[in-house]
């Protein structure tokens, strides 16, 4: 069986390595085996292949992967909610991998008829962007939220969401050419990062309310953020882009009380109970399934270009997600 694996930190596409290991045998009681269709390479896979994320770092050697889409193979004893051919969620850690066995309470199936691309993407951007509107300041219709990296995956369906509610968006960016795609989804407003990005907001929302800021990027751009947001309001990170600690001014927490919060969405799966987030990724997959939400794609590799892939993965100015398939013979 093939699997993407590390044995040491450093550069991401230098440490990867295609392996072949035993394949892990028939489903015991209560288990299922999964053959991996897809899965998409995030931020947060390049940092664990650099030995920068979380807060342990991991033994090695480690599959890296938190996500995927796969079909059941086979099911063991005692397993009725789900039969082979049932697309699912691959299991994560661990998730590049042709075949998994995992415990079958783990997966559920997903619909059919929706694009398997997208549905490899449903675990970790899309609700990622529904608990950063949601858990945190709740604003209010008409109310504004700021985020950057705004043409992220994250970014790209906070948008959407955002838009669905009625809550107006202004969506910072590095590049100025994305401003018509992100308006074409959703954007209220588009705006380069920079150091007067406040003064540029401020006449932007024309004196509307600005309770949330939404930080992927970390450093001195969380500051930029926390200077835009109201007094009292809040700035959530959940994201480490420039590699650098945040920045918040104590004119701001201090003379204007705005908050810094930290989203994990690991740290939610650990305090939620199973029915919500088995309710939450029903929502989402239809979400996903109607065109409500989608991640652009830039390219698919097949997992023997599993390097190539992880290079492509970390460079700058993608215009989508890059994800990797497990070619049937
Ligand atoms: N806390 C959590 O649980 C959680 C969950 C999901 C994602 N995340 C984090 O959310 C962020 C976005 O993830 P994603 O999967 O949505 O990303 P993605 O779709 O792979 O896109 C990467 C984005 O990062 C931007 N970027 C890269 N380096 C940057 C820098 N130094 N300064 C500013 N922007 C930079 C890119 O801008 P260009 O297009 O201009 O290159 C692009 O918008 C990542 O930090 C990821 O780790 C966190």
């Amino acid at each position: 069986m093939l699997a993407a694996q590390f044995s040491s930190f450093g550069r991401p596409d230098a440490v990867i390595e295609l392996v072949e290991l035993p394949d892990p045998g028939e489903p015991g009681s209560g288990e299922v085996t999964i053959d991996a269709e897809l899965f998409p390479i995030n931020p947060a896979d390049l940092l664990n292949l650099e030995g920068r994320y979380g807060t342990a770092q991991p033994t090695l050697p480690q599959i890296p992967g938190a996500e995927g889409v796969g079909r059941v193979a086979a099911v063991g004893a005692g397993v009725s909610h789900v039969k082979p051919g049932d697309r699912v969620l691959l299991p994560g850690p661990g998730a590049w991998r042709a075949r998994i066995k995992a415990p079958a309470k783990a997966v559920s199936a997903l619909p059919e008829g929706v694009d398997p691309k997208q549905l490899a993407m449903l675990r970790v951007n899309p609700a990622t962007a529904w608990l950063l509107l949601h858990e945190y300041v709740a604003p209010k219709p008409a109310q504004w939220v700021i985020q950057n990296a705004a043409n992220s995956g994250v970014g790209s369906c906070l948008i959407r969401l955002a838009r669905e509610i009625g809550l107006k968006t202004v969506n910072v960016v590095r590049r100025a050419e994305l401003a018509d795609e992100l308006r074409a989804i959703g954007a209220d407003e588009v705006l380069t990062d920079g150091p007067d990005l406040d003064e540029r907001v401020r006449t932007a929302i024309a004196g509307g309310a600005l309770p949330l800021a939404i930080d992927a990027v970390g450093g001195s751009a969380t500051q930029r953020l926390a200077r835009c947001v109201d007094d009292g309001g809040t700035v959530v990170n959940y994201g480490a882009l420039s590699g650098e600690a945040c920045m918040v001014d104590v004119r701001d927490t201090l003379f204007r009380d705005v908050s810094l919060r930290g989203f994990w969405l690991r740290r939610w799966f650990g305090q939620t109970p199973p029915e919500r987030v088995g309710a939450l990724y029903r929502d989402l997959a239809a979400r996903l399934g109607d065109g409500r939400l989608a991640i652009d794609v830039e390219a698919v590799y097949p997992i023997r270009r599993i390097k190539e892939a992880v290079a492509h993965a970390a460079r700058a100015g993608r215009k989508g997600k890059i994800l990797v398939s497990f070619d049937k013979p």
